[in-house]
């Protein structure tokens, strides 16, 4: 059994499926180097609404998917009657049976507690088991979180927290290491990323991800801050009625002997 116990941010499901599905689409190609193989125990962490999750059963591995977000889980459980999903915290769960893989597709960055999670994943992972994971790595939407930080200095804001995770390769890959992986594999690049819904596209998304900086603002006052975001950004990230997030993975995959 997966053990349910953390809950972080609220998650607009509805929203998230029809605004931001360019998430799990991205994450398709991950599904490659993960190579799910037929009867394989594979968990997709932080699975979502549960889109890879289905993929990944649909090559003809074993696969469940754990969230930390009730409503996300729901929303997965209700499109894929199917297979098996669970309320379930990165930093502390355990599974029933041993997998031959972890994957995780644009999570981790939202789990400072690199290392809790990094000894989770390989207490459940057989001998020989992969972790498979991409995520926002150094400098990942660079300009958004200046754009965000000047705007927010600016109109005299209480200080916010930043919630995202965004470690370089060697931070990462010693992680691993230092829990007995073997890195086989580790990259980081840039993907700038359409949003969607054209001249909405940065406003939705800021409402979507990035809600902890402007939590502690007025409802009138969140609105100033995104026009001022926008205008800020709009000679550098706004081209042919679309924003284009300033994204940069990081992909790695590793092993345990
Ligand atoms: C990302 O996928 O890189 C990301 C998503 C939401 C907030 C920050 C980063």
């Amino acid at each position: 059994m997966l053990n349910p116990t953390w809950n972080t941010q609220t998650w607009d499901t509805a929203r998230y499926e029809q605004q931001h599905s360019f998430v799990w689409q991205y994450g398709e190609s991950l599904l490659d180097l993960l190579s799910p193989q037929p009867g394989e125990q594979i968990l997709d962490l932080g699975c979502g609404t549960g889109q890879l999750t289905e993929k990944i059963a649909a090559r003809g591995a074993i696969a469940q998917g754990i969230d930390a977000s009730p409503a996300m889980i729901e929303r997965a459980q209700q499109s894929y009657p199917q297979l098996r999903f669970a309320v379930a915290d990165a930093r502390n769960f355990q599974v029933d049976v041993p997998l031959d893989a972890v994957f995780s597709n644009a999570v981790l960055h939202w789990i400072p507690e690199a290392e809790a999670v990094i000894t989770c994943i390989r207490q459940a992972l057989k001998p020989g088991g992969r972790f498979v994971a991409e995520f926002g790595g150094q400098g990942n939407v660079q300009g958004i979180v200046r754009a965000l930080e000047q705007t927010l200095v600016a109109i005299a804001s209480p200080q916010a927290p930043n919630p995202w995770y965004f470690p370089s390769i060697g931070e990462y890959t010693t992680c691993l290491e230092q829990q007995g992986f073997t890195v086989i594999y580790a990259a980081l690049f840039d993907r700038p990323t359409p949003l969607e819904s054209g001249t909405a596209g940065l406003a939705n998304w800021l409402q979507m991800f990035a809600s902890s900086f402007l939590s502690q603002l007025s409802a009138s006052q969140q609105q100033q801050a995104i026009r001022q975001v926008e205008q800020q950004l709009r000679p550098s990230h706004f081209q042919n009625d679309t924003w284009i997030a300033d994204y940069r993975r990081i992909r790695v995959i590793a092993t345990l002997a």
